[in-house]
């Protein structure tokens, strides 16, 4: 049985339409790296926002829980799953979702209704307790002993701290060979937990008050990877038929059993890793590794595939994370069409990670031998983990988990610290100028100022949208612009650059400066290259429709005045940052 091809139909059939899962990047939520939930890309919809396909839906998710790969290597942790769920947008309530959750379950997942149990919610002050649906569980057959009654930690659901939320009720299957127990056992593990069906009619603020919404939803999450586990009898999810093929090919690469134990957790991470990879730089997002955000777990998981791939004795130049990567594509691309489109740029991405940790990574590990052997205590500092770092481009999770494996600490906040300074530093550089206007404020300056916005707006569209200013230094000759780039600029990305500027530049354009607020000009789009650096009155100075930026000026009226620019070199400033020197003539 295809699990979600049928549970996508049971709901197609009652109504609900089929929407594809919505990207990787939670939208309007800068608290949150990925989505983890079903929900959130529907919150304007619970809200009451009208949903273009309507008040029934139907999809499965991209998801992931990224802030603890250390549990990656069990048997049911992962970081990228899929939850299925199904909504009612001031529709159908609890009846209709507690009826066709049994329905699913009992006539076409073909569970006994004996090894099923159920929680509400208990009641307290504002909010009461969930007879309703204890009721509509018992007229469905579960018997009253099966029915748990907990409060706000296990029956009561929200994103986050804040936004629409309810109560909900959960439903458990009974995963063990014993006989099922009179009574259902909270606390008793081999009850697992397959499904959850929240009645999302209330919002909660940020003080933690609730309201009623305006509408009733239901909104309900089920974990692929568990729920195949169930059906398919298996304690390891590795062992369904959703890593089966992976596993295999793995244990085709490396000659090894996944049975070894001694192999087991490595190959584990290698699939789990090489899947979330693909499903991150797979996303419309267009996703890069970086030290930030979610290139920053790009990174990560890249690095970790990488050193696991190694410790299976996995030739690293050879071709093994192409391979791994088409296999996914091929298993998803039916749900996730994004993954075709975006083949060739998931196994560039790759690739080239691979290619540039691969060079560091066995000196890196000889050095991080060579300190441990040389370690007075039992903890590596900040300044041995800021050179993994910096010279090794070891992530500092890198070298927490090989201190771990040696029974070594890491300083991680002494290493934080050092990380920020060194950031600062190299920042200030160009912060100087940014902050109180131009250290000279002459013509030139000023000029070079200007172009340097033209730069950025032109970087971005010739090279991408990910580009990101990181630095930038002024003199009355010349300026230098360092920004985010993953690769060395063609001849043709150079040429379109400087061409895109020249063509700015002669169409005269005019520069504008605004007061806002820092957020009104957050919201307005404007770029900026650290937020907190600005008070909250800030200027945005923006260049005929191409440019905004905040910043303290000053800059030319028209682009006119700029004259020809000509990019004089193109070189690497550090990992993943490029530099230009230009010039005005
Ligand atoms: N939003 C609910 C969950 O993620 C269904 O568990």
């Amino acid at each position: 049985m295809n699990i979600k091809d049928t549970y996508i139909k049971f709901f197609e059939e009652r109504g609900h339409k089929y929407i594809p899962s919505s990207g990787v990047i939670p939208e309007n939520d800068p608290t949150s790296l990925f989505i983890t939930a079903g929900m959130q890309p529907l919150v304007p919809y619970l809200l009451g926002e009208k949903h273009p396909e309507g008040k029934r839906l139907v999809d499965v998710q991209k998801c992931f829980r990224t802030n603890d790969l250390d549990e990656i290597g069990d048997t049911t942790h992962h970081t990228f799953f899929e939850m299925l769920g199904n909504w009612s947008l001031g529709d159908y309530f609890k009846k209709e979702s507690i009826t066709w959750s049994f329905e699913l379950l009992t006539t076409k997942f073909n569970i006994p209704k004996e090894k099923l149990a159920v929680t509400v919610f208990e009641g307290e002050d504002n909010i009461p307790r969930d007879e309703e649906s204890a009721n509509i569980w018992k007229s469905l057959g579960i018997s009253e002993n099966k029915i748990s009654y907990l409060g706000r930690d296990d029956n009561f659901w929200i994103a986050g701290s804040s936004g629409p939320c309810g109560t909900d009720t959960e439903i458990f299957y009974w995963a063990s060979d014993e006989e099922v127990p009179e009574k259902h056992d909270p606390n008793d593990d081999r009850w697992v937990e397959i499904w959850n069906n929240v009645f999302m009619q209330y919002y909660m603020d940020e003080n933690g008050s609730i309201s009623e919404l305006s509408q009733k939803n239901v909104d309900t999450g089920m974990g692929v990877e568990r729920i195949t586990a169930v059906l398919e009898g298996k304690n390891d999810n590795y062992e369904t038929s959703i890593w089966k093929d992976i596993i295999s090919k793995i244990e085709e690469i490396t000659g090894k059993s996944y049975y070894d134990e001694r192999y087991t957790k490595a190959m584990r991470i290698t699939a789990d890793h090489i899947r979330a990879i693909v499903m991150i730089s797979g996303d419309d997002a267009g996703i890069k590794p970086s030290n930030t955000d979610q290139g920053y777990i790009l990174r990560r998981l890249i690095r970790r595939l990488i050193r696991y791939a190694k410790m299976l004795d996995v030739d690293i130049n050879s071709d093994f994370e192409q391979e791994l990567a088409l296999m996914i594509i091929n298993q998803y691309a039916k749900y996730y069409n994004e993954l075709e489109r975006n083949k060739e740029v998931i196994l560039k991405v790759l690739k080239d990670e691979k290619v540039k940790f691969n060079r560091t990574l066995e000196k890196g590990l000889r050095e991080f031998e060579k300190i441990k052997n040389s370690l007075d205590g039992k903890t590596i500092n900040k300044d041995l983990a800021f050179k993994l770092y910096d010279t090794y481009g070891f992530p500092i999770e890198l070298t927490e988990e090989l201190a771990m494996e040696n029974g070594l600490l890491v300083d991680k906040n002494g290493f934080k610290e050092k990380f920020k300074e060194h950031q600062e530093k190299s920042r200030t550089a160009s912060a100087g100028k940014f902050k109180g206007g131009l250290a000279g404020d002459g013509i030139m300056e000023t000029k070079y100022h200007t172009a340097t916005h033209l730069l950025n707006a032109a970087l971005k569209k010739v090279v991408g949208n990910d580009v990101h200013q990181m630095g930038s230094n002024i003199t009355a000759e010349r300026m230098r612009f360092d920004f985010s780039c993953d690769h060395k600029l063609t001849d043709d990305e150079k040429k379109q650059t400087e061409d895109l500027v020249n063509k700015w530049i002669n169409e005269g354009l005019e520069v504008t400066k605004q007061i806002m607020s820092k957020d009104e000009a957050l919201k307005s789009g404007a770029e900026c290259m650290f937020i907190e650096k600005y008070p909250d009155e800030v200027t945005v100075y923006s260049i005929g429709d191409i440019s905004k930026e905040l910043c303290g000026g000053p800059h030319v009226n028209n682009t006119k005045e700029l004259g020809h620019f000509k990019i004089k070199k193109e070189e690497s400033s550090s990992a993943g940052v490029r530099r230009i020197k230009a010039i005005l003539e």
